[in-house]
């Protein structure tokens, strides 16, 4: 009985001092900078992982610039930086840093992924002729047919309380898949349920690869578990990039390697032909195109609520854009984006949703180079993690004054809202939506086109309002690396314009 008692007095002892040393090992790390953050970040990453898995990241870090500056330490090595300076720094095609290992986890190797600057410039080359602008006239009839079924589905809703946070996002995935593969996935409009599977379980993935990377040992334990949606959970990378495979392969099959349909997939099996780009092998387009519905799904998807919420949330405006595009005459236009792209207080609304909901509201992770880099005027040694979060730089009141304010207004140049869309330098250098360098958002035309349309047919069919109090709370902006409201949905009445 001594015996045992000293046996595991000793490993307790043991275990002790490990994790007390580990713990002052962290602390050293970055001590010699003596950036401020809170002392759980400077001993541990798990910090940042429990703000992660409690949805409050950007909350967060957002709060601890405002308490501590533009520089805090949010992990044993890993430091936010919340100015422009720091974004050219990091992000800038010169700069040194990498994209961080956690982009090995975010899906199968291709562009979204790609830390080695060779390998993506390389990849880049290869799969950027489908996102040129004249593809993206191609694609507007399909976009334009996925839209009208949104505006079917409100019109059903008339005049009671419409969620137009799912809605959004499962538009957002059928136009993926009308143009990456040719066919919606019939997301738009199924019932609470009966989803398809695909939709059911594309929310699993970034949970699902957090885990392997955190916790790996607890996915043997979860196996022995019966429960179909833990089958579901450990099957998710499986099915999803299987499913982008088996629309490849039925894509070939019936339309053949050089078809002549509008969509992104018969784009990547033909190359650029032009250019003398040759197509990327089969698996490597299926492995792409499964991770670009993944990029364009709920960054997009979130950004429609938010311009739809901040309509309904700000009738004057709403007005105000509703009588320009009477002026632009877009209707008669048939809404086709070559009359709606330049309305500017258009533009000016989106702009200034995307300021205030960007759909990465944190920083995107990069590493410093072995020798170590200046960021911000400071050295910071090799080897650590370097961010700028988003949210916190496009709500700094210097460049956007009363940033937590609603105002289209100041992305023009005077007080006519008819007039030029015209940031100023410091406004555009504090604007990271789209990310930025060699990174920058391959799908961000797609995604305005997207985000326009949506808005031009919703709003000139419909006046738009929020149906309660609780839809303000429930609109509150949390995140899970995307941006997400918080209470998971945002009603708002819909009434048709006679
Ligand atoms: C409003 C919607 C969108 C937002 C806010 C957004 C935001 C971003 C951001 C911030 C990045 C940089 C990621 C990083 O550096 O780690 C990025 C990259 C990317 N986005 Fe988007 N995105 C949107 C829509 C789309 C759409 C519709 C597509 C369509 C394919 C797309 C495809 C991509 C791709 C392929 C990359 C990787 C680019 C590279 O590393 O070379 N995105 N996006």
């Amino acid at each position: 009985m001594a015996a045992t008692t000293l046996y595991l007095l000793t490993a307790l002892i043991a275990l002790t001092s490990y994790i007390l040393n580990r713990l002052l090992v962290n602390h050293r790390i970055l001590r010699a900078l003596n950036i401020p953050g809170p002392i759980l970040a400077k001993l541990s990453s798990k910090w940042l992982i429990i703000t992660f898995a409690r949805g409050e990241q950007m909350n967060t870090i957002h709060s601890l610039h405002a308490r501590h500056g533009s520089i805090v330490q949010i992990g044993p090595k890993e430091i936010s930086f919340a100015s422009a300076r720091a974004c050219k720094d990091i992000y800038s095609v010169n700069s040194r840093c990498l994209k961080s290992p956690i982009y090995d986890n975010l899906g199968k190797p291709g562009l979204v992924g790609m830390r080695d600057k060779e390998q993506h410039r390389e990849r880049l080359k290869r799969v950027s002729h489908v996102f040129a602008p004249s593809v993206l006239r191609e694609l507007e009839p399909g976009l334009q047919a996925q839209i009208q079924k949104l505006v079917a589905l409100i019109a059903k809703n008339e005049g009671r309380g419409f969620d137009i946070v799912k809605p959004s996002r499962m538009l957002a995935l059928d136009i993926a898949g009308e143009v990456f593969l040719g066919g919606d996935f019939g997301a738009l409009g199924a019932k609470e349920g009966e989803e398809p599977h695909y939709v059911q379980v594309m929310g699993l993935l970034i949970p699902y690869r957090g885990l392997e990377t955190d916790v790996p040992w607890l996915l043997p334990l979860l196996k022995l578990l019966p429960f179909k949606r833990v089958k579901d959970f450990l099957g998710v990378v499986d099915y999803i990039y299987g499913f982008g495979e088996e629309r490849v392969k039925q894509s070939i099959e019936r339309y053949g390697r050089s078809a002549r349909r509008k969509d992104l997939l018969t784009k990547f099996l033909v190359g650029d032909p032009e250019k003398g780009t040759l197509p990327l092998s089969d698996q490597e387009i299926a492995d792409e195109v499964s991770n670009f519905i993944y990029a364009a799904t709920d960054t997009t998807g979130v950004i429609l609520s938010y311009f739809l919420y901040e309509m309904a949330a700000n009738a004057s405006w709403q007005e105000k854009l509703r009588q320009e595009l009477e002026e632009a005459r877009v209707r008669e236009k048939g809404f086709e984006y070559n009359a709606i792209k330049q309305v500017p207080l258009l533009h000016a609304c989106v702009y200034e949703v995307l300021r205030m909901h960007p759909g990465v509201g944190i920083g995107l992770p990069r590493i410093t180079p072995q020798e170590g880099w200046m960021i911000d005027g400071i050295f910071i040694p090799g080897g650590v993690v370097v961010h700028t979060p988003t949210y916190t730089i496009q709500r700094n009141p210097s460049a956007f004054p009363t940033p937590d304010s609603f105002n289209p207004l100041r992305w023009l140049s005077s007080s006519d809202t008819k007039c030029a869309f015209a940031p100023t330098a410091e406004m555009q250098s504090h604007m990271f939506v789209w990310g930025g360098g060699e990174h920058v958002c391959a799908g961000m035309n797609m995604a305005v086109m997207e985000i326009k349309i949506v808005a031009v047919r919703v709003l000139c069919e419909f006046k738009i309002r929020v149906e309660s109090e609780q839809t303000h709370k429930d609109m509150q902006m949390g995140d899970h690396f995307i941006s997400e409201p918080k209470g998971g949905k945002g009603l708002c009445i819909f009434e048709k314009i006679e």
